[in-house]
């Protein structure tokens, strides 16, 4: 089968959440969250946090390669941002021409670049210049700001700018986040360029991926969301692909994912300020009770409190086998 990874998706799947996804199984790999570029020179402690993976050469405690995404719109400092952090040795680069939050796109960065495939080509042009032929240099674009007219044309100047492989969010930044995904928009950018396309957008089952995989004519698959509600999802698509039919013992699967939520919320207490961990926490169950009845529940009782004690005392009583945060 094609590969399917692991969508990069800021304030909820940072390295905590990609560690226990892709130790769930299932990935061949993931990309960061974005990485900001405005200006500076971002110093290397900048991608290490971004991306602990880089201490273990690009890879998740599972083994998982992981790519770092740069967000930015000018060329010269993109390229040499990239050049620092390919001093780090990434598993891969990747440029971000899909997000659609306000304050990026004010500053000409994320989605707004598909208004002008001209920039994109300079961009990639740059940027490849200072990545070197072993680390793949990749984007993710989606296809376009408010109308699909340009999507051909982004694709094409990324690809004459020098990018190994591409994934294509289908959708316009106009469309946002709400179904339907245009998998068959990617099929046509599929048609007209020579590089791997990696298809994304609303795969949630393993018929999703199924047909995403249909109608695209894509082999590789990225998953974002999905993957986020239900962390099984990668390897039910394997089974499904495999011959054998996915189980849907969604009883067995919440006991087999307690462990996980408690490595989540240990890693999470580390990693980010006190005051944070339990809205991130909040934010996966969330997500989680799209799958999970069981879910619903923990959430609902966790939703209400703020200290860290209780969270821990509330996942201890819905079985979840925390350990007490390392210091
Ligand atoms: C909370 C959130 C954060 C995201 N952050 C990024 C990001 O940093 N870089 C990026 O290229 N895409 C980002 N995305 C887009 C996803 O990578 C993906 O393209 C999108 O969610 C569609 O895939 P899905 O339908 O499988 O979720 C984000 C999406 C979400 C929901």
């Amino acid at each position: 089968m094609g590969k399917l990874l692991l969508a990069p998706m800021e304030g909820l799947a940072d390295f905590v959440l990609r560690d226990v996804l892709t130790r769930v199984g299932g990935y061949d790999g993931a990309v960061t969250e974005f990485v900001r570029v405005s200006g500076n020179l971002l110093p290397p402690r900048t991608f290490q946090r971004i991306c602990p993976e880089l201490a273990n050469h690009s890879r998740t405690s599972a083994g998982t390669p992981v790519a770092v995404q740069l967000l930015g719109s000018d060329p010269q400092c993109l390229a040499d941002n990239a050049a620092q952090l390919c001093a780090l040795n990434p598993a891969g680069v990747d440029l971000n021409f899909g997000c659609p939050a306000p304050t990026v796109n004010l500053h000409g960065g994320g989605a707004m670049l598909l208004a002008d495939p001209e920039r994109l080509f300079r961009i990639a042009e740059a940027v490849r210049q200072s990545v070197p032929a072993h680390i793949p240099f990749t984007a993710k674009m989606r296809l376009g700001v408010d109308d699909k007219a340009r999507a051909l044309d982004c694709a094409l100047a990324l690809e004459s700018g020098g990018v190994v492989a591409l994934v294509v969010h289908a959708r316009t930044r106009a469309e946002g986040y709400k179904p339907p995904a245009h998998w068959e928009w990617v099929a046509r950018i599929q048609d007209v360029v020579q590089l791997p396309v990696t298809a994304n957008g609303e795969v949630w089952t393993p018929d999703d991926y199924v047909r995403c995989r249909a109608v695209s004519g894509c082999e590789d698959v990225m998953i974002g969301r999905g993957a986020v509600a239900d962390p099984f999802l990668a390897r039910r698509i394997r089974m499904l692909v495999g011959g054998d039919e996915p189980g849907l013992d969604r009883a067995a699967d919440w006991l087999e994912l307690l462990p996980s939520i408690a490595d989540f919320w240990r890693l999470i207490q580390v990693k980010v300020a006190a005051h944070h961990a339990p809205g991130r926490l909040k934010l996966w169950l969330n997500s989680l009770r799209l799958t999970f009845v069981e879910a619903e529940a923990l959430y609902m009782a966790v939703r209400p409190l703020r200290s860290s004690e209780e969270i821990t005392r509330v996942l201890a009583l819905h079985g979840v086998p925390v350990l007490r945060a390392a210091a």
